[in-house]
């Protein structure tokens, strides 16, 4: 059974400014993610990945193809899924604890059912004695453990991630990739992980998908981890299969990346040219 499953996504965005301009993002893309599988898509800055990630969140309707969520077709937002985001999503004026309460509360969840729930999640992400702190009183990493239990908290089905470690320090981040698979193993959620650092992808996935650089990104690789788990994110880029799965998921990768820096290095130097003429 997949839990999430995007089918022939094609995603072309209008220029606000001239809507005869078109942008085509995704092109024909499938992907899926099996019920309790960890898979990550990988691919340059710039290529479609929160695209893809909203499409499957139900935030963003594709221009055509078809999402369905455990087999239904996904009408609106998708309510079995929870999302991470890279951007910080604490609200700033309550505490820690109300932050994870917010989103029980909405779903109707009592207040003290509520508050004890949020207390548990704020213990297992290590964060009990933290309950009253405000976002700006608590460390980048601490506000990112607070967005986890946020978001686990309603212990969803599907749990979406945007590049939600990319703003930590490597340290902090390792802490944070090791927790969030304990707690997957814990569980087994179909887990979409987005990231651009082929290292994450494979130390944390039971599957890798690269995507080709855009416009029209499209998969162009897929590769089975077969790493064992439990893993060390930091001990398991040791392993000799590890360094021969980078080797050859890089070699696919490495060309993108190159072609979507190049577009990115051509973007301004366009715009100095209009500006000059
Ligand atoms: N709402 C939008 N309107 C117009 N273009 C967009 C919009 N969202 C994304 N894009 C464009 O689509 C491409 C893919 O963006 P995105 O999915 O954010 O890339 P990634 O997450 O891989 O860095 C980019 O060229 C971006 O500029
Ligand atoms: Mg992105």
């Amino acid at each position: 059974m997949n839990a999430l499953e995007l089918q022939d996504i094609t995603v072309t965005f209008r220029s606000k400014d001239d809507p005869g301009q078109r942008y085509t993002a995704v092109a024909d893309t499938t992907l899926r993610v099996g019920a309790g599988e960890f898979v990550s898509v990988v691919g340059p800055t710039g290529c479609g990945k929160s695209t893809l990630l909203n499409i499957g969140a139900g935030l963003l309707q594709a221009s055509s193809g078809q999402v369905r969520v455990f087999g239904e077709p996904l009408t609106g937002i998708n309510r079995r899924a929870g999302y991470m985001f890279q951007a910080e999503a604490l609200m700033p004026w309550r505490s820690a604890l109300a932050n994870v309460m917010v989103g029980l509360q909405y779903r109707g969840v009592p207040e003290a059912d509520a508050r004890d729930q949020a207390r548990s999640w704020l213990a297992r992400v290590g964060l009990s004695g933290f309950e009253d702190r405000y976002p700006h009183q608590l460390s980048g990493g601490m506000r990112k453990r607070t967005a986890l239990a946020q978001v686990l908290a309603l212990d969803p089905d599907i749990i979406l991630m945007d590049e939600p470690f990319s703003a930590l320090d490597i340290q902090t981040r390792q802490l944070m990739e090791n927790e969030v698979l304990a707690l997957w193993a814990a569980k087994r959620k179909a887990v979409l992980f987005i990231t651009h650092d082929l290292d994450e992808a494979i130390a944390m996935s039971d599957r890798v998908v690269v995507l080709s650089a855009g416009p029209a990104t499209h998969p162009i690789g897929e590769f089975g981890i077969d790493l064992p788990r439990p893993r060390d994110v930091a001990e398991v880029r040791n392993q000799p299969r590890f360094v021969q799965l980078h080797a050859d998921i890089w070699a696919v990768l490495r060309d993108e990346v190159l072609k979507g820096y190049a577009q990115q290095l051509k973007k301004p130097v366009l715009s100095s040219v209009e500006g000059a003429a």
